[in-house]
């Protein structure tokens, strides 16, 4: 139901009085409400972000309830989208003028040639994220897709380690970085770049060496590029998601009941980010026995399993599958692995 102008005018007079939390300006100066409206006696505000994943909306959402305490609406729902580049732009322009900057730290890069982003994810560490983006690189390149690695763990990187290489990067003629041509797959990590001190690098450069991997790597055109998350969810992951255009998730969990639970947490944040989650692969699910060939499950009850969400894939606890990883895995998880790679990056 739309408002009477007079009314709306109140509302907007009101909501100037509450300041994004991080830029310290009113949300109607900086066009964050998106739209308002009235369903009987309630009131649903948007709210568009001026960052995706802002930590700072659960206070937002609470000063715009304050701010309308006294208006006798019965309820009011906010829900958060946020800008796109263009309107972020518009808005500094009209605060600033051109020379200024809204004082926002966060940056947001353009896709690039790249076609498909996709993070591989889990709160928890462990669970074998690395090796399954190692394992999904190798087989998209295979299917015939240019496919690159981001190794987005600065104080862990491994897929080096996971691959068995030992390269460092130098500048390409175009002034880039050259990442490593692994078998066609093209991959950069901090490894390759610095020494052991990126270990006991702290937020802001931790923040900083993934945005300048992402966005000085000559990666040519890309059909998908893999993002190797660290666990959990500081500032490597919310610097990926904030700053790199991620297209979906893809989850990665193991059977127990605690991975499960932290897979559920991922969904949240996943949800709060407005990034498609498109699903699970489930690691070390199963064994195969060696001496009669049968499988083992390793699942937990199903009530327990993330349910919501798809399972890709579910690969097997295998032995040996640090060393060599391409030779490890039956055919059938790679069948399995073809499907996901399919439906992330297949155009008809
Ligand atoms: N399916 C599997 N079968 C046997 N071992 C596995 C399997 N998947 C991963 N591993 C082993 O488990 C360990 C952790 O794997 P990996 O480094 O891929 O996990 P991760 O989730 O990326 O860890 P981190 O959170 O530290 O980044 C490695 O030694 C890896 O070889
Ligand atoms: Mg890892």
């Amino acid at each position: 139901m739309s408002i009477e102008k007079k009314e709306l005018d109140r509302i907007y007079s009101l909501l100037d009085n509450v300041k994004d939390p991080e830029i310290g300006i009113s949300i109607v100066k900086l066009r964050m409400i998106d739209s308002v409206e009235k369903r009987g006696d309630a009131l649903n505000i948007s709210i568009k972000l001026t960052v995706p994943g802002c930590p700072l909306s659960a206070t937002i959402e609470s000063d715009i309830k304050k701010a309308l305490a006294g208006e006798n609406y019965g309820d009011i729902n906010i829900d958060f989208d946020y800008m796109t580049k263009e309107e972020l732009e518009s808005v500094k322009k009209a605060i600033y003028g051109n020379n200024q900057k809204l004082p926002t730290p966060i940056e947001r890069y353009d896709k690039k040639s790249i076609s498909n982003i996709i993070a591989v994810y889990s709160a928890k560490g462990g669970v074998g994220k690395s090796s399954v983006v190692a394992l999904l690189a190798l087989v998209a390149n295979r299917l015939g897709y240019r496919t690159g690695i981001l190794d987005c763990d600065i104080s862990g990187p491994s897929i080096q380690t996971i691959l068995r290489t030992n390269y460092r990067a130098a500048a390409s003629e175009k002034g880039k970085i050259a990442p490593l041509d692994y078998k066609g797959v093209k991959i950069i990590s901090v490894d390759m770049l610095t020494n052991a001190e990126a270990l006991i690098w702290r937020g802001p450069l931790v923040s900083s060496a993934i945005k300048q991997m992402y966005s000085d790597t000559d990666w040519g055109s890309l059909d998908v590029l893999f993002l190797d998350l660290p666990p959990g969810t500081s500032d490597g992951p919310l610097t990926v998601f904030q700053s790199i255009p991620v297209d979906k998730i893809v989850l990665v969990t193991t059977p127990q009941t605690l991975s499960q639970t932290v897979g559920a947490k991922t969904m949240l944040m996943a949800e709060t980010l407005k990034v498609p989650l498109i699903g699970i692969i489930e690691n070390m699910s199963y064994m195969v026995c060696d001496h009669c060939g049968g499988r083992i499950d390793l699942a937990g009850e199903p009530s327990r399993r993330i349910s919501k969400i798809p399972i890709l894939a579910k690969l097997p606890l295998k032995q040996g599958l640090s060393s060599n990883l391409e030779g490890t895995l039956s055919k059938e998880s790679f069948t399995e692995l073809n499907g996901v790679i399919n439906a992330i990056a297949y155009k008809p």
